[in-house]
This record gives C-alpha cells, sequence and structure tokens, in this order.
C-alpha cells in the first residue's frame, strides 16, 4: 500500500524551515531537553499542480489522504462541468502552493503549509453517458468484472468524478476537501468520501516502505520511476485526450485484523512470502534484505516451495499473471468499529496502471481465488477511474475532453 520507492516529489522545501532546528533543547522555561530535532518544516513541501502527469500518482504517498466521489447534479451539462474542473484546478494550483483559494475551507489549514498537498482528479465511466461523451469514453474504463469475493457497496462505490487529496497533514488534506465541495456546489453532489493515512515522512530515521496494517512492509515490488518500462506500465499512451493519463482501481478492503493478529508470525509470513520484521522475501535466506529479488523458484531444504503455492507474493507477482503490473498507491483507513466490536479497518488500495486490462484485473482474478491472505480480507466498495494527464499552467484537468 503506502510505501512507494522514494521518487524525486515535485516537491520544493521552503527553504525558511531548512537548517537543524532543535525542539525546545534545554529551554529557558526549564523545559527538560528534548532530543526531538527536525531538519525542515513538513508544513513546507510543495508539489507543484500542473505538469505534464497529475500530482499524486508518482509521488510518496502522504500521511494523509481524502477520497471523494461526485455525482453531476441532474441538468448539468458540459459546459457547467467544464467549469467546474476549471475552478477546481484553479484551486488546487493555489493550495498545493500554499496559497489561500478564495475560500469556504474556513481557515482550518491557514498555518499548516502546503504540507506537500496533492490535488487528483479522475473521470468515472459514467460522465460520459452523462455529458454525451460516451463516443470518446476510453476502452480501458470498460466496468470491471464481477470478482469471486466481493461484496461492493454500490453507496460507496463509483461515481462520476473523482478527488484523490494527499498531504502530510490532516487539515490540510481536509481543508482542501471543503474547499472543492464548495465549489462544487449545485454542480456535483457528493457521493461517498473515505478518508486513509500513511506513515508520517519523519517518523522514522530514514526513508522506509511503509507498513499496512497487517503490520507487512508493503510496496516494495512496486514499479519504480527509474525502471525502463515505467511509463508504459503505468501510463496510458491515449485515446488523444488521456495520453499521458492513467487508470485508477480502487477498492475498499477491510482487513478482519482479529483473526489474523491470532496467527503466529511465521504463519502470517508464509501468506504472504516475506519477513514481517524488515519485508525481505522467505526466499532470501537469513541475510536477504527487503530489496533481494523475490526467488519464486527458490526451494527449502525439505523441498519445498520456499514462497508458498498461495502467498500473496506469488499469486501477485507479474510472473504468475503474464507481465499484468500495476502502481500501488494505498493507504490505511481505521473507521471505529463495527457492530460485532471488530475494527472497521484495513486498506483503501489504489493502483494506477496504463490499462486495468493488463494490470488491476488479470492480477485480482487471481488473487480472488487462490491468495492464501485473501481469507482475511473483505472487499468493500470499488471503482475505477480515468486519471487524465497533468494540466498546463492556465489550463485545466480534462479540458482537451470537455472542450474538445
Ligand atoms: C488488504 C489487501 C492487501 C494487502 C494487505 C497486501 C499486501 C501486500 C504485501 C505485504 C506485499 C509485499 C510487498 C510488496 O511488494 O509490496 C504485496 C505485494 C503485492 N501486492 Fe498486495 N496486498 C493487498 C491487496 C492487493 C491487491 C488487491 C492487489 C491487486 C489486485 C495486490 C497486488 C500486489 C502486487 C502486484 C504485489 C507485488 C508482487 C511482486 O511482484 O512481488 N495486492 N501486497
Amino acid at each position: 500500500m503506502t510505501g512507494i520507492p522514494a521518487v524525486s516529489r515535485r516537491a520544493v522545501l521552503g527553504g525558511a524551515g531548512a537548517g537543524l532546528v532543535v525542539g525546545a533543547a534545554g529551554g529557558g522555561w526549564g523545559g527538560r531537553a528534548s532530543a526531538h530535532r527536525r531538519k525542515e518544516l513538513l508544513g513546507d513541501g510543495r508539489v507543484a499542480f500542473h505538469g505534464a502527469r497529475q500530482a499524486g500518482i508518482v509521488e510518496p504517498a502522504q500521511a494523509r489522504v481524502e477520497w471523494a466521489a461526485f455525482d453531476l447534479a441532474a441538468g448539468t451539462g458540459r459546459d457547467r462541468a467544464a467549469a467546474l474542473l476549471r475552478d477546481w484546478s484553479a484551486a488546487a494550483a493555489r493550495l498545493a502552493a500554499g496559497e489561500p483559494a478564495g475560500d469556504g475551507g474556513g481557515g482550518i489549514a491557514l498555518d499548516a503549509g502546503p504540507s506537500s498537498l496533492t490535488v487528483t482528479f479522475g473521470f468515472g465511466a459514467s460522465l460520459f453517458d452523462k455529458l454525451g461523451l460516451a463516443d470518446r469514453r476510453p476502452p480501458a474504463l470498460a466496468a470491471l468484472p464481477a470478482f469471486p469475493g466481493d461484496a461492493l457497496d454500490p453507496a460507496r462505490s463509483d461515481g462520476d468524478l473523482w478527488v484523490q487529496l494527499g498531504a502530510d497533514d490532516a487539515l490540510v488534506a481536509v481543508h482542501a476537501l471543503r474547499v472543492l465541495r464548495r465549489l462544487a456546489a449545485g454542480v456535483a453532489v457528493p457521493r461517498w468520501q473515505m478518508s486513509g493515512f500513511a506513515r508520517t515522512p519523519g517518523a522514522t530515521p530514514r526513508p522506509m516502505t511503509g507498513r499496512n496494517l497487517m503490520g507487512q512492509v508493503d510496496g516494495t515490488n512496486n514499479p519504480r520511476p527509474q525502471d525502463p518500462d515505467f511509463a508504459a506500465k503505468v501510463f496510458a499512451d491515449g485515446p488523444g485526450w488521456m495520453a499521458g493519463g492513467s487508470y485508477a482501481v480502487l477498492r475498499r478492503i477491510r482487513m478482519l485484523l482479529d483473526d489474523w493478529e491470532s496467527l503466529p508470525t511465521d504463519r502470517q509470513e508464509r501468506l504472504v512470502g516475506r519477513r514481517k520484521s524488515d519485508g525481505a522475501p522467505l526466499s532470501g535466506g537469513p541475510d536477504a534484505g527487503e530489496r533481494t529479488p523475490v526467488d519464486l523458484a527458490a526451494t527449502n531444504p525439505d523441498g519445498t516451495l520456499a514462497i508458498a503455492p498461495d502467498a500473496h507474493v506469488r499469486v501477485a507477482a507479474p510472473a504468475s499473471n503474464g507481465g499484468a503490473a500495476m502502481l500501488r498507491r494505498g493507504f490505511s483507513f481505521h473507521d471505529g468499529l463495527l457492530a460485532d466490536g471488530s475494527p472497521d479497518a484495513g486498506l483503501l488500495f489504489a493502483a494506477f496502471q496504463a490499462d486495468p486490462a493488463r494490470g488491476f484485473v488479470p492480477v485480482q482474478q487471481r488473487l480472488a481465488r487462490g491468495d492464501g491472505l485473501s481469507r482475511f480480507l473483505r472487499h468493500e466498495a470499488g471503482a475505477l477511474f480515468a486519471v487524465p494527464p497533468g494540466a498546463p499552467e492556465g489550463g485545466y484537468v480534462g479540458q482537451p475532453l470537455l472542450e474538445g
């Protein structure tokens, strides 16, 4: 889920906070000496909104995410939808630069800087019908098949429009959502909303892949921006208005955490195929580390496969799925308790790919049948959105489609 290998964020860290700040060290007011030190202010992180690709895909997952889906209000035509995307893009660009957005956000993020805010917009298949654009709907946006075990709640699935707001400060993300909701008044109606979180940058001594709520290091074998075929896996090459865009598959996956946590660690590790402590593959021996390549053919001294037949990393691997690959960028959620007292918690799974038919679909088809982990998971909501390419300065996301 969380840990996308570090890539050069479009982030510019503000100079003002740079340099070593020693927090309340031996304070003159009698405070205890603190070892708390930080090099820069998290709030100063900046990711430009405008660019060839939308932000919020290759950037490392921020500490907090808000996902919100909207449906067009009755009677909304292409002009009003285009005006909304224009307003949303302008507000997103200002907020990402740490500027006021004019606003309706209640001032809740006034002092937290942009905190690496990214705003990502997506279009659902239903949008094209409502705007009379069915002939321009990309084939890759075709409805996903039903997968074994799916129990998707329609009220928390799909939608005409999707917005992903990620930031390293929860108030900044929520503020941005409030601003966008207000701009949508009368044009688009909120359909569902989900909040997620990931490791806060700086919480660990070095950048490391984050953990999910099952405690696993998650995100290791993601495609990496430096791979020669990265763009081909993650970004679409057409049709025209989608060239450089991507397709986001979302899933709210609840984890049966009480059952999972009752398993001994070695059993948990066999179900994934990696060590829990450091994410090293079980095929690598005691000296392996997180980055040791997975060897699906490796065997134990007794001849059994080191990575079990139903281990998640075997079933999900591109080698088991005709090369199918995707960029996973999920977040954890923890939304209180269900009626039976168990935690309503799990993974807001997000996968970005050039085409779901060569990414999520074949992999999930196999996982739903043969993944040992799936006994501890419940897919409760899902969606597929076309994520158009980024907008240039002065333009807005989706402009070539909506004005084309
Ligand atoms: C709550 C649900 C899930 C959990 C807890 C989970 C956890 C993990 C973990 C711990 C890894 C190993 C580290 C890594 O390479 O990232 C992994 C790998 C992977 N997962 Fe999942 N995963 C979940 C759902 C999914 C789903 C729904 C898909 C796609 C349909 C998926 C696709 C993959 C892929 C492609 C890999 C990399 C396999 C490889 O090439 O080694 N996962 N996952």
